[in-house]
Order: C-alpha cells, then structure tokens, then sequence
C-alpha cells in the first residue's frame, strides 16, 4: 500500500491536520502539514480549523493539543509514544514537594503530564523559559518541574535560584561533554549547538543553546560549515534542507555512531499514522476536570 497517499486522501477527507516534532522520522516530518517544536505545535493546534488534529510527537504533546482545542479530536499514531521526561514527575510526588514549599510557585516544563499541569502556576517551553520567568519578580520562591538541566540553565541564566526538581530526558542526559570534546578535536571548525536539556557541563561548551526552533534558526542565519549537534538526530533532517552545504555531527553514546534517536518519538511510523486516521483511534482522551485545570497555566504562558 501507498501510505503516502492514503493518508493525504484521508486528511482531505477527514479535514485532518497532522503537526509533527522536528524528531519524528523524516518521513512523518515530510508529510506533516507543519513541524515544530513544542511552544510552534501548541499554537498550532489552538489555531487549527482542522476537526481532527493528528499529533506526531508524544503523549504530553498530543494532551497539550486536547487541552487546548478540547472539541477537536485529537490523535496520537503511538499511544506508547511517552516521554522519559515527563515520567520522571509523577502527580502525587510533585504534590507532596509543593507541601514541603507551600509558598512557591510552580513553573512546570511543557515536557509533563496533564495531571502535573494540573498543579503547575505556568506552563513554559524551552522556547520561552528565560523570557517568563523573568517577568517573575525576584522574591518570589519558584520550584521548577521537571528538568533539572533547564532549570539549572535558567537559574544560570537570570541568576536565579528556583528550586528544581530531579527530573531529566534519558535522550539529552547521556549526553557526555567528554564526547563532545573529542568531536570538537576531530572538527575543530564545528559550532556546537545544545538543547537546554543537555546538561551543565555540555551547555558550558555550547556556541548556541536553544530549542529546536531556535536551534535551526541559528543555522539559517548562520550558514556555516559544520556544527555538533546535542540534542536528538531527527532535527538534523531540516538543519540539512535549511543548510545543504553544512555537515552535521551528531553527538551520540557512542562515538562511532551517529545515532541519539528517541525511541518514544521514533515509535510513530507512516503505517501508524495512516491507520490512526483511517480508525480514528488511538485518541487522546482527557476528563472536563483535567482540561479546565491544565488549562489555566497553559493559557497564562500563552
Ligand atoms: P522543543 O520544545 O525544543 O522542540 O523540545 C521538545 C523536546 O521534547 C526536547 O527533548
Ligand atoms: Fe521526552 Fe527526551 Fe524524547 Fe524529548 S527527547 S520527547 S524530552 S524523552
């Protein structure tokens, strides 16, 4: 079967959009009416005239679409698409935290759950950290969920001193600046260009630290020969469209490979995205309760 054009006949059909992360598979980014990252989606999917939004990322992604537009039905190829992140800040453990601080803030990363946003003050993407919270006034006490490494690079930034909890990606933590080091010594010319989920000592050697977006931003404007990429493979398939006559190095476990793929965001696949629009299901599926509550910190950031 041609997948390809039973999902643009079905789309057409069905009036679908279908958003996809700039780490899904170069296919799925190839037939997605618009790519992303985290802060472009969640606007797109408040935006979308569509009636039914296929979301190609993960579970927090899909939810954060259902949260916004609730009316619309919103579908996820891969219900098991998770993300480590994200499960590392579960409901009633960031609850009990907030008891232990009951006069901070919760600034939560868009990387959780909609029960955490539930209990989350502001919703924030790696797009506009820096720029929230620092309309935060000084005094006020902040505890940031869930990622350690942006909220430490956020603290570093603003000088800051948000408490943060111990959350992380398994994809940007294993990230090792020993690695990088010796990429850089093999191309010396290479800019190295980090996601702030990267952690300290790798955002310390960064000639650029940024989202997704503002990642392949920089290589528009900046057109030169090589970077080192530390963040997940999938981007470099725009950053190659964007720059042709550059070389990417993706920074990787192993030095060998050129390989840091995310398996939740890989577990999307052209065959999975056309039969979740021929079946219309796996669906997202969230209680009134829960949207009307995460609701309100999305909207704040909005
Ligand atoms: P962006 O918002 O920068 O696209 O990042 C999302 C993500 O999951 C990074 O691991
Ligand atoms: Fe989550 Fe990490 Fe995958 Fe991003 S790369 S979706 S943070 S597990």
């Amino acid at each position: 079967m041609n997948f390809v054009s039973e999902i643009n006949r079905l789309r057409a059909e069905k009036n679908a959009i279908i958003l996809g992360h700039y780490y899904q598979r170069p296919e799925i980014q190839d037939i997605s009416d618009f790519i992303g990252d985290s802060l472009a989606l969640a606007k797109m999917a408040i935006d979308t005239k569509a009636d039914i939004i296929v979301f190609c990322g993960v579970h927090f992604m899909a939810e954060t679409a259902k949260i916004l537009n609730p009316q619309k039905t919103v579908l996820l190829p891969d219900l098991e698409a998770f993300c480590s992140l994200a499960d590392s800040c579960k409901y009633d453990d960031l609850k009990a935290f907030k008891e232990k601080h009951p006069n901070a803030m919760v600034v939560s990363y868009i990387n959780c759950s909609a029960a955490v946003k539930t209990i989350s003050d502001l919703i924030c993407t790696s797009g506009n950290a820096l720029e929230l919270v620092k309309k935060i006034p000084e005094e006020q006490e902040i505890i940031f969920a869930p990622d350690k490494n942006l909220g430490g690079y956020i603290n570093r930034m603003l000088g800051r001193n948000m408490i943060l909890w111990d959350g992380s990606c398994h994809v940007h933590n294993q990230l090792k600046a020993e690695k990088i080091l010796l990429l850089k010594q093999k191309h010396p010319k290479a800019k190295l260009l980090a996601h702030p989920e990267c952690t300290e000592p790798v955002l310390l050697l960064a000639d650029f630290v940024g989202s997704t977006s503002a990642m392949l931003n920089f290589v528009k404007t900046d057109q030169h020969s090589s970077y080192i990429i530390a963040t997940e493979t999938g981007i470099t398939h725009q950053m190659r469209k964007i720059s042709p006559q550059s070389e990417f190095f993706v920074v990787s476990n192993d030095i060998e490979c050129s390989c840091n793929d995310c398996e939740y965001m890989k577990l999307n696949t052209l065959e999975k995205l056309y039969l979740c629009l021929r079946d219309e299901t796996p669906k997202i599926e969230l209680s009134d309760e829960i949207i009307e509550k995460a609701r309100k910190p999305l909207l704040a950031m909005m």
